[in-house]
């Protein structure tokens, strides 16, 4: 499946690769100084890395992304606001915490199961073209 060897080479890349490219084809090519901050903001990931009806983690992020509905966008701290685990993966619409199995609802990272009481936080992120940046 394409969508498995497209994940495996942002990973090995660590997206820096690909934000370079990127800033290289849409911005002015003397911004000497912009370059950092491109890296910085630069892409997390591909709109399709992200299944419809599910997500990403992207760990060293602490990052969430998911996509709750064909085409919409979203992103959450990937720290579980129980006893701050890093969440592990995305199922059946929840964002899933390993160490004691909080669920988080993909839409809005609302509680969908405990012991976990509040929502994951919302982080803003940004979708040009099929590039996911923080925004
Ligand atoms: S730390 Fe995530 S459920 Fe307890």
């Amino acid at each position: 499946m394409s969508g498995v060897a497209r994940r495996t080479v942002v990973a090995a890349a660590g997206g820096a690769g690909l934000a370079m490219a990127l800033t290289a084809c849409g911005g002015g090519g003397d911004g000497g100084t912009d370059d950092g901050a491109a890296e910085e903001g630069g892409t997390l990931a591909r709109t399709g890395d992200i299944p419809v009806g599910g997500g990403k983690i992207l760990a060293d992020k602490g990052l969430v992304i998911t996509q709750p509905k064909a085409g919409e966008f979203k992103a959450f701290s990937s720290k579980c606001t129980h006893q701050g685990c890093a969440v592990s993966g995305v199922k059946d619409g929840a964002i899933v915490c390993p160490c004691h199995q909080s669920h988080f609802d993909i839409s809005d990272g609302s509680v969908k199961s405990g012991p976990a009481t509040a929502p994951l936080p919302p982080e803003p992120i940004q979708v040009v073209g099929d590039a996911i940046s923080l925004g």
